[in-house]
């Protein structure tokens, strides 16, 4: 045994080790959620970074330094003017579970290699059934990330559906099958499809509403016309909510759809599918519990860290199907995997302990900690979109459902070109600033920022500034 090898591994060296980090990610979390940080991402050219840490690497080393430089680097997700993507401002116990996952290194996806975490999974997809209002019979698994999730779930849905064993066979020429969804979609949905060896036909796109909905009216013609064109479409996914605008499917009427032909009706809730267990927007996902499928990321609004995606099956058994030979009700019970072996489920073969995050989480602050991180959120995002609409240089494309805001700057007496390319300086030089993150999306070809109210410590103060910050950098060209 080298002396390198055992310094690597010496427990008090750890505990040193750890206690120094804990010590600086506590003191980033502090300076970031009061403030005293003033840089939510300090900005670097990208090719400028990387010459910096090659150049590090030949260094004297300083784990202390290390570390908080490591720390300072980031893009700091827990700061009130953090209102970026969609990644939550993680509840610092999942970071331990985090910790704890990557000490003892369960690599869960069969139950030998991840007892604990493997039992703690189930507790936490029944908790989460349960609190969405499916029967004993739902079942899932947790897995690592909502696009991986969405092609866990196309894969059931499409050796459920095929009418044949697709898994087993393949594609077969005269069969050009499909899924439906909105204009709306996250790229995710399209990739999985493009995966399962479906192409650009695969994709049936409907049309959206003026409130970025996908527009139930237009179903049965869509589909009728891909039928004349030849195409069997197998699913219908539904948004809750989508990624751009966040904007909730009328996920009943496509329920009923789904029931009259037959489809398997798949729900990408992602973002937004947690809100079937808050009872103040519970409304907005009325009908999710007749889906099929859904998948739901702990690391967007219940406040895991990152990656850790429920995938739910309403008839439980239907989760098998994903890799499986056979449909599941062609097999007995004798022939079926058992639960407790993730990897007949999921693609990961070494998995990290998921369930021991989660559970942690439910055991420590009960499903309130859930209910209260989403609804809070929510709640910061009818806060944003009314400050902005109530500021005349100012324009809100439409009224959001969510935590997910769209908006830009219109000055006066702009025109379109000049207002789209004045918000994408806007971005470039908040994002410059370090002072407020925000993104950008496109809506009907036109230029918007947008927000997702991520983290619960953001105030009405933040937003005003945020507000006076935008229109400053609009003034001044
Ligand atoms: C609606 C929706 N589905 C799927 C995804 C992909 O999830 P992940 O980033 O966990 O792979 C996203 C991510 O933003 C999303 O918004």
């Amino acid at each position: 045994m080298t002396d390198l090898l055992k310094l690597a591994y010496d427990p008090k060296n750890f505990r040193d080790q750890a206690h120094q980090l804990v010590d600086l990610i506590a003191d980033h979390l502090e300076a970031s959620l009061n403030q005293t940080e003033k840089i939510v991402l300090p900005w670097m050219d990208p090719d400028k970074r990387f010459l910096k840490w090659q150049k590090d690497l030949g260094e004297d080393f300083d784990f202390d330094l290390f570390w908080k430089d490591t720390i300072n680097e980031t893009i700091h997700i827990h700061h009130p003017k953090y209102l970026g993507h969609q990644v939550c401002a993680s509840l610092p116990l999942s970071g331990l579970g985090e910790m704890l996952n990557g000490t003892l290194n369960n690599g869960s996806a069969i139950y030998e290699m991840g007892p604990v975490s493997t039992a703690m999974e189930r507790v936490v997809i029944e908790w989460l059934t349960g609190a969405m209002g499916f029967t004993s019979e739902a079942s899932g698994v947790l897995t690592s990330g909502g696009s991986l999730g969405n092609l866990t779930a196309l894969l059931a849905a499409r050796q459920h559906q095929s009418g044949y064993d697709h898994w087993t066979h393949g594609k077969k020429d005269e069969f050009q099958p499909a899924v439906m969804v909105s204009e709306e979609s996250h790229y995710s949905v399209s990739r999985a499809v493009h995966i399962m060896g479906w192409g650009q036909r695969g994709v049936i796109k409907v049309p959206s509403d003026k409130h970025h909905k996908l527009d139930a009216g237009k179903l049965e013609e869509v589909y009728k016309d891909a039928e004349r064109q030849g195409i069997k479409v197998l699913v219908l996914i539904g948004n809750a909510c989508s990624t751009s605008t966040g904007s909730y499917d009328p996920l009943e009427k496509m329920a009923d759809f789904s029931e009259k032909h037959g489809l398997w009706f798949h729900i990408d809730g992602a973002h937004g599918g947690a809100a079937s267990i808050t009872p103040k927007y519970k409304h907005l996902t009325k009908g999710i519990e007749r889906a099929d499928s859904i998948v739901i990321d702990f690391h967007k609004m219940l406040g895991i860290s990152a990656l850790t995606t429920a995938v739910i099956f309403r008839d439980g058994k239907r989760s098998y199907e994903t890799f499986n030979q056979k449909a599941s009700y062609l097999l007995n019970d004798e022939e079926r995997e058992p639960w407790f072996n993730s990897a007949t489920r999921t693609m990961e073969c070494t998995k990290n302990m998921m369930g021991v995050k989660v559970y942690s989480i439910l055991r420590t602050y009960g499903p309130q900690i859930f209910i209260d991180y989403f609804t809070e959120c929510y709640d910061l995002g009818s806060v944003f979109a009314s400050l902005i609409s109530q500021s005349a240089d100012f324009e809100l494309p439409y009224q959001p459902e969510s935590n997910i805001v769209c908006y830009r700057y219109i000055g006066s007496g702009k025109s379109e070109d000049e207002i789209n390319k004045m918000n994408a300086v806007i971005r470039r030089k908040l994002i410059e600033s370090g002072k407020f993150y925000v993104v950008q999306t496109h809506i009907n070809n036109k230029v918007y920022l947008r927000s997702s109210l991520m983290n619960p410590f953001t105030t009405e103060t933040d937003m005003e500034e945020l507000i006076r910050e935008i229109r400053i950098y609009g003034q001044s060209g």
